[in-house]
């Protein structure tokens, strides 16, 4: 291996997501954070939901906490209103992203605003380091209109949350993790490079159609609903196998640090997480 020559990723796994519930009882998909994998740092969870039952999603999830890392919602169909214990409000729209730090804590809702069509989305947790776990809350919210949304070639288009594309940039700024966020929609047989940094963690998680990743002998097709984990490499192929498929490329910076984590707080020990439950129940958040 010469480490010097352009490599493009390949897939090192492909995995398909377990139902559960969560909050009051939304039926979700769990894609990270399951037992066939626990954590692809910095990633510690994503989850898919989708649904045009009503009885899936309207229960929502009720006041709840969060210390030690950031959440992120990109909602694809419905509309949800988040509110916080800091005076925070506001109603996530179809093609909107809410990029939350949660920091030394905060403790919201987040409910559906309707109560029959179709909800779709994803929320994402990401890892924040120890430097700033403890750091003052912090919202990143884009409505659809100002998420960049290119066409960097024939078939291909690519909205740009986090990360750039050729020279448009995604509005989202994490300095810990410089992640990368892309909603890319991708014909049958367009073909579409993208520049990812080498070391950083990366999946692609396809959501309507099929793709195919990697070149040569070394590409893997990855169906709806199914992750695919991609090895180290500065780029990743991908090429559309369905009339029209969708899927979200995520990759950021691992952090490398011990990882201690229980429901709703994400620290680096043990201790810490005591003192997390503790300061929740003193109203501390
Ligand atoms: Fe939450």
């Amino acid at each position: 291996m010469n480490a010097t020559v352009a490599s493009t990723r390949r897939v090192a796994r492909v995995l398909r997501g377990m139902p559960t519930s969560d909050g009051a009882g939304v039926r979700l998909t769990r894609v990270i954070g399951t037992p066939q994998l626990d954590l692809l740092d910095p990633f510690l969870m994503l989850d898919e939901f989708g649904t045009d039952r009503p009885e899936d999603y309207i229960a929502g999830f009720p006041s709840h906490p969060h210390r030690g890392f950031e959440t992120v919602t990109y909602m694809l169909d419905g509309r949800m209103r988040h509110k916080d214990n800091h005076g925070n409000e506001g109603v996530l729209v179809p093609g909107s992203v809410q990029w939350m730090t949660a920091g030394r804590g905060i403790v919201h809702s987040e409910m559906p605003e309707q109560e029959e069509g179709r909800m779709r989305g994803f929320q994402l947790w990401i890892n924040l380091p120890a430097k700033d776990k403890m750091s003052a809350p912090r919202y990143q919210e884009y409505a659809p209109e100002r998420i960049p949304s290119v066409e960097p070639t024939t078939g291909v288009r690519a909205k740009v949350i986090a990360g750039r594309v050729g020279e448009v940039q995604g509005p989202i700024e994490q300095p810990a993790t410089d992640p990368t966020y892309l909603d890319l929609s991708i014909d049958a047989g367009a073909r579409f490079v993208q520049a990812l940094p080498p070391a950083h963690s990366a999946f692609l998680y396809v959501y309507e159609g099929a793709l195919r990743v990697g070149a040569g002998a070394q590409a893997a097709t990855v169906n709806a609903q199914e992750l695919a984990v991609l090895e180290a490499g500065d780029s990743v192929l991908l090429e559309g196998r369905d009339p029209s498929s969708r899927a979200i490329l995520v990759a950021g910076r691992p952090l490398r640090e011990p990882v201690a984590r229980y429901g709703p707080f994400v620290m680096n020990t043990r201790e810490e997480i005591m003192q997390a439950m503790a300061d929740y129940q003193a109203g501390r958040f």
